[in-house]
């Protein structure tokens, strides 16, 4: 799968900066955005979309995940392989949309630990606050994968991240179905020359940022789309 990285090419607004920034480009998870975004789209057919997309995104997202040599012996000769590192990699959905994201990475590391992340956006200051968490206190040289559907006005994954670079996260990839540019630009700017091994993959950059903070197009709320409105 090729992923455009914003950082190198500009045609998505020119990003530029320390967070590397990978932009999906395929036609199956075009596909599948397409179908997801449509307001007709039930969440049963919501939530598995999410699921397939998570899974396409994850197989790039860890590209750089830590692997240690493995010799086995085939029926035939020994092979020389490699597999996933000790401490596994931890999988922090950010709740409550990035819950439906978790199955399909978890699908794809089923070894990974998981951790909760309770954050909530004030829809007035649009300022994310932690509500919850469920991870080790100490994360030193982990892998961190966060998950959270829509990166919006960046907020809510800068606390979540910093949360975790607290805690001496080793790197940090957030996976995200669609991001807006002024969420791009504004976790640009605030890691801006701290040289920290920060990734966003993301499905699809979409137009800006609506007066409510919804991405535009976008797909609307992507919690209640998932799981109701409640
Ligand atoms: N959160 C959502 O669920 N949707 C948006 O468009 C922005 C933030």
């Amino acid at each position: 799968m090729t992923l455009k990285r914003a950082c190198d090419k500009p045609p998505f607004g020119g990003y530029s900066g320390d967070v590397k920034i990978h932009v999906a480009d395929h036609p199956l998870i075009t596909h599948k955005l397409t179908v997801l975004r449509d307001e007709k789209t039930p969440s049963p057919t919501f939530r598995q979309l999410t699921e397939e997309i998570v899974m396409l995104l994850a197989y790039e997202a860890t590209r750089d995940v830590h692997t240690v040599a493995k010799d086995v012996q085939t029926p035939v000769a020994i092979a020389h392989g490699a597999v996933l590192a000790k401490p596994r990699p931890v999988v922090v959905p950010i709740l409550r949309a990035g819950l439906g994201m978790l199955e399909g990475m978890v699908r794809l590391i089923p070894s990974a630990e998981v951790g909760f992340l309770g954050m909530v956006r004030d829809e007035v200051t649009l300022k994310a606050s932690t509500y919850a968490n469920r991870l080790p206190e100490d994360l030193t040289g982990r892998q961190c994968y966060i998950l959270d559907p829509m990166l919006a006005t960046g907020g809510t994954l800068i606390a979540a991240i910093d949360y975790l670079l607290e805690r001496g996260a080793l790197d940090i990839t957030a996976i995200t179905i669609l991001s807006s540019p002024e969420g791009i630009a504004t976790l640009q700017k605030e890691y801006e020359g701290k040289n920290l091994p920060i990734t966003i993959v993301t499905g699809a950059l979409d137009e800006k940022l609506n007066e409510k903070g919804y991405i535009v197009p976008g797909l609307g709320d992507a919690g209640d789309r998932l799981y109701g409105v409640v």
